[in-house]
């Protein structure tokens, strides 16, 4: 993935999406469709003759961290994936996170007081970006935040492309520590996410190490992307000045600036991966059953036949039908949660500390280039 700049697209993006799909070797040693137009991802993502069940013979293996069967109802097929996942929609359901709004808020305000008593120049990933999602995801789960170390770092182990060797040891390292946890909340539940996971099990609804499986999946995915997110909307708004003047302007942007962000960054960049039950027709080619398909959002993201002037950062554009978030039964359980941590992050911080700016030329930065999730790995900024 070489970004010619930190929010730029790999060239052979555009290359792809000029082509109809064609079928690439990948880190598996396998050969699988390649999808690069929004349509395409879009139709393909919503098939239900597709699935996206890592257990079955021939499904794409991309991911180095996590076995098949191990990313629980995010690596299954209706009616186990359905059956699972209507657990928690209600948890994450627009009402529910609207009622967190006032806790979000606190904990930015929190984390901005401390940032600003301990005075600049500041790493804000460090500071801000990755404690804003982690602290809200553990209130919401029930995971003490003093352990905060501890699966920051095995999360990013396993959403970097670090080779098995690394990736699957720090997978199961959380797995062990939420095992622990979730025991613990089967004998003292508490009102927490983990907790009325625990009850289910109790009451013969959830087997336990189905809702361990859960645990995992939403512990790792539920604070590692969004603080990636943070992080890169403020290097990027800080590169686009015009347009955060226009968000400090108009705090009413802050919901479409968002949407915007989540598209033109795009952080899922790793290869998507599915596999087709049945023969279908996609952009022009016939996949055969048993074939891997593999997708990427970025690319859908920057179409420029569903995005007009797709490499330009318009907060104004509203872009409602951005894959960021995927598309179809997969598509992501977190958005409400992740859309309103960013709203009331960026508007905070922005509003906090007018004459932010980065500590440190944009070149020398280290992007996540290599990674499954895209990111910044630290952003100095003064203030
Ligand atoms: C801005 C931040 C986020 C981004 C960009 C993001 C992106 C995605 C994407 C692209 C998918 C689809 C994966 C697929 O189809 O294979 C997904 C699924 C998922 N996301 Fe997120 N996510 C974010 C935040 C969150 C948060 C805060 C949570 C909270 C726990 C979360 C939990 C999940 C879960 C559980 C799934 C699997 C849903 C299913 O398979 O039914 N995500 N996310």
């Amino acid at each position: 993935m070489h970004r010619p700049d930190p929010s730029g697209t790999p060239a052979e993006l555009a290359e792809l999406r000029g082509e109809p799909p064609c079928r690439i070797r990948f880190a598996d040693g396998k050969d699988h469709w390649v999808l690069s137009r929004h349509a395409d991802v879009r139709a393909v993502l919503a098939d239900p003759r597709i699935s996206a069940d890592d257990r079955r013979d021939g499904f794409p293996q991309l991911l180095p961290g996590a076995k098949p069967g191990e990313l629980s109802f995010t690596r299954m097929d209706d009616p186990e994936h359905g059956r699972l996942r209507r657990m928690l929609t209600s948890e994450f359901s627009v009402p529910r996170v609207e009622a967190m709004r006032p806790t979000i808020e606190g904990v930015v305000d929190g984390l901005l007081d401390d940032l600003e008593k301990g005075g600049g120049p500041a790493d804000l990933v460090r500071r801000f970006a990755l404690p804003v999602p982690t602290l809200v995801i553990c209130g919401l789960l029930g995971v003490p935040y003093g352990d905060h170390d501890f699966f920051q770092t095995r999360s990013a182990a396993i959403l970097s492309s670090n080779p098995p060797e690394v990736a699957g040891p720090a997978f199961a390292e959380i797995a062990v520590y939420l095992d622990r946890l979730l025991t613990d909340k089967m004998r003292e539940p508490k009102d927490d996410l983990l907790s009325r996971l625990a009850a289910r099990v109790g009451h013969g609804e959830l087997d336990y190490d189905e809702a361990l499986g859960m645990a995992r999946v939403l512990l790792i995915a539920g604070h590692e992307t969004t603080a990636n997110v943070l992080a890169l909307s403020v290097l990027t708004l800080l590169s686009h000045p015009d347009q955060l003047a226009e968000l400090r302007a108009d705090p009413a942007l802050a919901r479409s600036a968002v949407a915007e962000l989540l598209r033109f960054l795009t952080i899922t960049q790793g290869p998507m991966a599915r596999m087709a039950l049945a023969p279908l027709e996609v952009g022009g080619v016939s996949v055969r059953a048993g074939d891997g398909v593999v997708m990427s959002l970025l690319s859908a993201n920057r179409d420029e036949r569903a995005f007009p002037e797709p490499d330009r950062l318009d907060l104004r554009r509203d872009p409602k039908f951005h894959v960021a978030f995927g598309f179809g039964p997969h598509q992501c359980l977190g958005q409400n949660l992740a859309r309103i941590e960013l709203e009331v992050a960026l508007s905070r911080l922005f509003a906090r500390f007018p004459g932010l700016a980065l500590d440190r030329p944009v070149e020398e930065l280290d992007l996540r280039a290599d990674s499954v999730i895209y990111g910044v790995r630290e952003l100095p900024v003064t203030w």
